[in-house]
């Protein structure tokens, strides 16, 4: 099931690689390892889940910036959503299509809206001040602009209160007893504004589809409304979220297709094009965090593996307290003793965790020991705290090669920038 599998013979493969081998060809120091094909499979699980739909496939690239990884996901057919005027420039120098782009977010710039309005992306109106901007930004660029109003629906995520963002009390989005308000200024702006749909995201790593359903419900009921005041839209934007099996417990969680099976009739009893925002669930199982271990000490009653990595390369644990797997990429040596361990980096924060008290085998010093489910939401976040530099990224390919598909960040590119101050 998963890309990265332990083989019989105590191996850890991506795709049909040992890790092991590609650790001995790459540089040495943590590295991002992708598989090419398998983020493939996952853009194909929501095209396939989609047939039949008017749709667009909107990758939140804020999951992973990778331009290779983007470039590959633009070919296959994808679009793009950004939250920021550089996700915007990233979008459009992959090559994506505007017409197949969303500009999110609640705090976008006048000069990025202006960006947007001259490429002709669609614009999420987030807010009465975002609206405003939307308006300057299309004078500006001389253009109208295609806009949805992102509405905050008031369901519940069931997720961490970190990813959840469509409650009452979120920063996102505008609540609904404020629609008409809105509608009244989008009317009040023929000449600048195209109303030409809804938006909604709930939250990330979500595990329910139901709660999708209930949202969609909710949406279709303010299209309906939005439609009887004479607008013509079309599209319903129902946002990321969909989780995946971080736990690798072989609990079966929803797929795509459970996704939008639970919404379709709702999507084509309205006639509407259905746009959708994934990143975890089409990015995070394509790779893994590769590290050595460092070393392995005991305090107190804690015992701890000290890898390469950390909290730099990777800081969801620290920063959520999420669960990443966890798995050495060869067998243990005969007699490792198997412990409970915490899996530590070298930067000074007792926050600098990739997981806690994880069973493993006690690793030889220099063993490989990897991160799994490390492609959304990991180099992206990554810092160089600590001048632990970004690290590398490699991806594997359909024909078995391995390629570098980023460039580790060095020393000197520190250095770079103090230049000529
Ligand atoms: N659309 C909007 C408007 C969003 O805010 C997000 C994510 C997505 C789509 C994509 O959601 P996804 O399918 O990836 O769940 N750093 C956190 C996740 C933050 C998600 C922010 N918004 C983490 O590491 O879990």
């Amino acid at each position: 099931k998963h890309c990265f599998a332990k083989s019989p013979d105590g191996f850890l493969y991506c795709e049909k690689l040992k890790v092991q081998d590609i650790m001995e060809n790459v540089e040495k120091r943590p590295f991002y390892l992708y598989t090419k094909p398998q983020i493939t499979r996952n853009f194909e699980a929501y095209r396939d889940a989609l047939e039949g739909l008017r749709s667009i496939i909107g990758y939140a690239i804020k999951a992973n910036n990778n331009l290779k990884i983007l470039e590959h996901l633009r070919q296959l057919g994808c679009g793009a959503v950004l939250v920021s005027g550089n996700e915007l420039r990233l979008a459009l120098h992959a090559g994506f299509d505007p017409a197949r782009c969303i500009f999110n977010g609640n705090g976008k710039l006048l000069e990025d809206l202006v960006l947007a309005a001259q490429e002709g992306v669609f614009v999420n109106v987030d807010s009465e001040f975002d609206l405003e901007n939307i308006v300057a930004a299309a004078r500006i660029a001389g253009k109208k602009v295609n806009v949805l109003l992102r509405i905050n629906p008031d369901v519940d995520p069931q997720v961490h209160p970190y990813v959840a963002t469509g409650n009452k009390n979120s920063k996102f989005g505008i609540r609904n007893e404020k629609l008409q308000w809105f509608l009244d200024a989008v009317k009040a702006h023929p000449n600048e504004l195209k109303l030409v749909g809804a938006h909604c995201h709930l939250g990330s790593t979500i595990t329910k589809v139901d709660i999708f359903r209930d949202a969609a419900v909710l949406m279709v009921n303010y299209i309906d409304q939005i439609r009887a005041q004479g607008f013509e839209v079309d599209y319903l934007n129902i946002g990321g979220g969909l989780g995946i099996d971080y736990y690798h417990t072989g609990a079966v969680l929803p797929s795509p297709r459970d996704l939008i099976d639970t919404v379709r009739e709702l999507v084509l009893s309205r006639n509407l094009n259905l746009i959708i925002e994934p990143g975890r669930s089409l990015i995070a199982n394509t790779c893994c965090l590769v590290n050595r271990v460092t070393g392995v000490k005991t305090n107190g009653t804690k015992n701890f593996i000290v890898i390469d990595g950390s909290m730099a390369e990777l800081i969801r644990p620290s920063l959520y307290g999420a669960y990443q797997h966890i798995e050495l990429v060869s067998r243990a040596p005969t007699n490792a003793e198997v412990s409970i361990f915490d899996v530590v980096g070298p930067v000074c924060e007792s926050a600098d965790f990739l997981g806690k008290d994880r069973e493993l085998p006690t690793p030889a010093e220099g063993a490989g020991l990897v991160v799994h489910d490390a492609g959304a939401y990991c180099m992206s976040m990554a810092s160089t705290y600590n001048l632990k530099m970004r690290p590398p990224e490699y991806w594997v390919e359909e024909d078995g090669s391995v390629a570098k598909i980023r460039h580790g960040e060095t020393f000197e590119d520190h250095i770079r920038f103090f230049d000529g101050l």
